[in-house]
């Protein structure tokens, strides 16, 4: 006998108990949960009050969705009275199961509205202007403060904060939140965020303070390339209001105004491409309590309101998630030591010092890679210096870590510190957005596992508030080429879903008016990007459908859709024989591929094809029956076109290179006889480079799933498990701890490329873990069912590799799969969320395979493997 359902893991807006929720009918998800097999949610009732008790009896005075018939887990928009500002809600779920039987109330989960109406904020932006500068053209980091008295006790208070810049917010003399970065980025001209802090523990009835200290970050700091700076204003500024609710249900708000004062202190530079100077002897000690003396601190700015409209944050922020402690500390020399972390992480360090001289400057540079004296390799940095100065107090410990400032890095050479230094003196702080990791994979091959590893490890350091290219160099901008190739692998590594919505809404706000997107989003303004690059520009149309396959967010796709419109008119408009062979901006080809040039057109006219293809389906999910018709018949016509231009009768697509009749296959523009010689020409080619790839950004991810496809799953496995150069495991076997950009960024006939870009950790190359997931682990999203509410469970074993395990988070909950193959006979253990079906499909002993279909619960299959 099985127990009711249950709903768990309540999500609104795709986020755990969000505060600051402000669109007006926030979205409602939750999983179901449920022992025994073959279980199914048949109905749901959700109830949404505006006081947990409220909950306990019938009296949910906000909204009570009644019993719905329907199977729907996810996105289920509130239907009740109007949310107000600044509005708590708590709900729960109660679920219906497949024999009808009831299960109880989940437990409350709770969500706030952010300020719903520009006239909610009161507050004055302020600021500080003119600002002391380093010798090398640092500028100090402005503290302000505001004190006021509360007349009771506090029930519950909030602050509302944005800045244009970075901030970290105190209260009586404690940090307020553990988020970095804040409030984030976006295109500030279009909207500026904000977020919302939880104050209630660290306001109390008296006197009480509130402070911020302003960085410079995306908004005037080091942004793109060529140490450009200052591309959305010059000098950081903030905007807070505090809503204190008291014991007697009484309101009040206050908020930043004239009354403020400011003062420079400790933090004398900090930019997120150059580093951060500190100097402990300026402290300010105790500056954000109400007692402290600010007589000689002066009156803040008041600025003009910003013109772009507050929006809450969308999705989770940047956090610290792991400490890692070095592997290695090594003197180098007089006052000198090199630290190695063991891993190519993304962050600053944090320092614990004792009993230094006080005014010792302690210098902190750092590196992905070393040279071949053992010294730093700091040449791929290029503009960004990335060096942090702390110059001591002279306590008996002092411990620092800096505030605005973060680097891709591996190894940190610290200088000045004349003693020696211990491995608990320096300690790496990784940071990133805090996504929830969402999958996890594990094989008997070591290699293969790093492989994954290194993939996790550059989508950690690369996904910070937008999907960066790269973390260390003056570039770090959301290439839109890159986001496009990796977006599958990002959804099964993290939890994305609120992330990528944000990101896209970053790409809706950098499309031109004439329909262009651009190569990058957000995009600073005049910083030398193009637009509509071929396969870049096509992020704003690919990803929203990535993101549709994979959390079934009908919102989103609804909120792209005109611009993904726009874009595919645009191409078509300039290139009306349906060649794309105008406006192809900076058109960037198959980047970074290894001596296999796809001639630019058929990269190009492969892409406006998928475009109009994944257009017309996502007409067809929004049920713009016209569109689809349209944009269905439009790809038809674009697939001639490219067949007739670019595929010879034989099958081979122009410029005979992996990536051309990989692109063909995926994205089908090869007719369906030709198919077996197209691929039969593709896996020549591999064969000539001795079983090398030679793909690059843009068709890489594609590669082994095409060649899965195409019945040579043989070849898959072979590039998968390669280990000379070019390959994935190359980079592993000489030490890789994240993805590299290039193939060859280092070789050891070679030595460092010495092209001026090599990252040593970018995850386009990394787009693989997708089959790892999908046929290494099994675990596949079944085509037509978005949102994994079937899995297709494909295991595909090869390469020698004997066992795998693997399992993945969706929006329905956990899927995992486990393998085994033992004298010639595969064995799976299986485990199907409830509410969620599987079609496994396992090899039938003799060539073919076969498709069972298996209800949620735990499963357990044999099959003979063929030969
Ligand atoms: C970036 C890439 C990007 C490319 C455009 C590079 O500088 O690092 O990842 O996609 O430019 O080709």
């Amino acid at each position: 006998m099985t127990t009711p359902l249950c709903a768990a893991r309540l999500r609104c807006e795709l986020l755990d108990t969000p505060l600051g929720v402000d669109v007006p009918a926030p979205r409602l998800s939750w999983e179901v949960h449920g022992d025994g097999r073959e279980r199914r949610q048949t109905a749901y009732r959700v109830r949404v009050a505006s006081a947990p008790a409220l909950l306990d009896g019938e009296a949910a005075d906000l909204w009570d969705s009644g019993r719905v018939g329907s199977g729907d887990s996810a996105h289920v928009a509130y239907a009740g009275v109007p949310l107000r500002s600044a509005q708590s809600a708590w709900w729960s779920v109660q679920l219906w199961d497949e024999s009808d039987r009831a299960g109880a109330p989940s437990s409350p989960a709770r969500f706030e509205m952010g300020l719903l109406s520009p006239a909610d904020w009161t507050a004055s932006w302020i600021g500080a202007g003119a600002r002391p500068r380093t010798h090398d053209g640092g500028r100090a980091c402005p503290q302000l403060r505001g004190t006021f008295h509360l007349r009771r006790p506090v029930r519950r208070a909030r602050a509302y904060v944005s800045a244009l810049g970075v901030y970290e917010l105190w209260c009586n003399g404690e940090r307020a939140g553990d988020e970095r970065l804040l409030p984030g980025w976006t295109d500030y001209r279009r909207r500026i965020p904000y977020t919302v802090h939880d104050l209630t523990a660290l306001l109390h009835q008296g006197d009480n303070a509130l402070g911020a200290v302003l960085g410079d970050g995306w908004y005037c700091g080091h942004v793109a390339f060529n140490g450009r700076r200052n591309f959305w204003g010059r000098s950081p500024s903030l905007c807070a209001q505090v809503l204190v609710e008291y014991d007697d249900g009484s309101r009040e708000w206050l908020g930043t105004d004239s009354s403020w004062r400011l003062a420079f202190g400790a933090v004398l530079a900090s930019d997120m491409q150059m580093g951060e100077t500190y100097d402990a002897r300026r402290e300010l000690r105790g500056w954000s309590t109400p007692a402290y003396d600010d007589s000689g601190w002066r009156p803040v700015s008041v600025l003009r309101r910003p013109a772009a409209p507050l929006e809450s944050r969308r999705c989770e922020p940047v956090r610290v998630t792991e400490t890692l402690a070095p592997v290695a500390v090594t003197r180098t020399g007089a006052g000198t030591h090199l630290v190695d972390l063991g891993q190519n992480m993304v962050g600053w360090v944090r320092l614990r010092l004792h009993r230094l001289p006080r005014g010792t400057r302690i210098r902190l540079r750092f590196a992905e890679m070393l040279d071949g004296n053992g010294r730093i390799y700091t040449e791929n940095y290029r503009a960004a210096r990335c060096t942090d100065t702390y110059v001591a107090r002279g306590d008996a410990v002092e411990e620092w870590e800096p505030s605005f400032t973060f680097r891709g890095f591996r190894y940190v050479e610290v200088s000045g510190h004349r003693g020696d230094l211990d491995a608990a003196q320096v300690e790496g702080r990784v940071a990133h957005t805090d996504a929830p990791v969402a999958g996890g994979f594990e094989c008997s091959d070591p290699m293969l596992n790093r492989l994954w590893h290194n993939v996790l490890w550059g989508q950690r350091g690369n996904f910070l508030e937008v999907p960066t290219d790269c973390p260390q160099r003056d570039e770090r901008l959301g290439w839109m080429g890159d986001a496009q190739i990796f977006a599958p692998t990002a959804t099964l590594n993290m939890d994305v879903a609120a992330f990528y919505a944000k990101w896209l809404q970053d790409v809706a706000d950098a499309q031109r008016e004439d329909g262009a997107f651009a190569d990058v989003a957000p995009e600073p303004p005049d910083c030398g990007t193009s637009a509509s690059a071929p396969a870049w520009a096509d992020a704003g149309v690919i990803v929203p459908w990535v993101m549709w396959e994979r959390y079934a967010d009908r919102a989103l796709l609804q909120r792209q859709y005109p611009s993904m419109r726009r874009w595919v008119d645009h191409v078509h408009a300039a290139n009306p024989d349906l060649l794309w062979r105008n406006g192809r901006g900076n058109d960037y080809g198959d980047w970074l591929s290894v001596e296999a040039d796809t001639p630019k057109e058929v990269l190009a006219t492969a892409f406006f094809a998928r475009s109009a293809e994944l257009l017309a389906r996502s007409a067809g999910v929004l049920g713009i029956e016209e569109d689809a018709r349209r944009y269905g018949a439009l790809h038809d016509r674009i697939r001639s076109a490219f067949i007739g231009a670019h595929v010879d009768a034989d099958g081979r697509v122009e410029g005979g290179t992996q990536c051309a009749h990989v692109l063909a296959l995926r994205f089908g523009l090869v007719p369906p006889q030709l198919r077996e010689r197209t691929a039969a020409h593709l896996v020549a080619d591999i064969e000539k480079r001795d079983w090398h790839l030679s793909t690059g950004f843009v068709s890489v991810g594609h590669l082994l799933p095409v060649l899965d496809e195409m019945g040579r799953l043989d070849v898959a496995w072979r590039l998968l498990l390669q280990d000379s150069f070019p390959s994935w495991l190359f980079s592993i076997r000489h030490g890789a701890t994240t993805i590299w950009e290039r193939w060859d960024g280092w070789t050891p006939e070679k030595g460092f490329q010495t092209w001026h870009m090599n990252s040593f950790n970018h995850y386009s190359f990394g787009s693989v873990a997708e089959w790892i997931y999908d046929r290494a682990g099994g675990i596949a999203l079944d085509p037509g069912a978005a949102g994994f509410a079937r899995v297709l469970v494909r295991p595909r074993p090869g390469g020698g590799v004997t066992w795998a395990r693997a399992w993945h988070r969706s929006i329905r909950g956990v899927v995992r799969t486990a393998w085994r193959v033992e004298d010639g006979v595969l064995h799976l253990d299986l485990e199907v969320p409830a509410n969620t079906t599987a079609r496994v499909v396992l090899p039938d002993g003799a060539g073919g395979e076969r498709s069972v279909e298996a209800g949620s619960g735990a499963h357990r299959f044999s099959a003979p493997l063929s030969g």
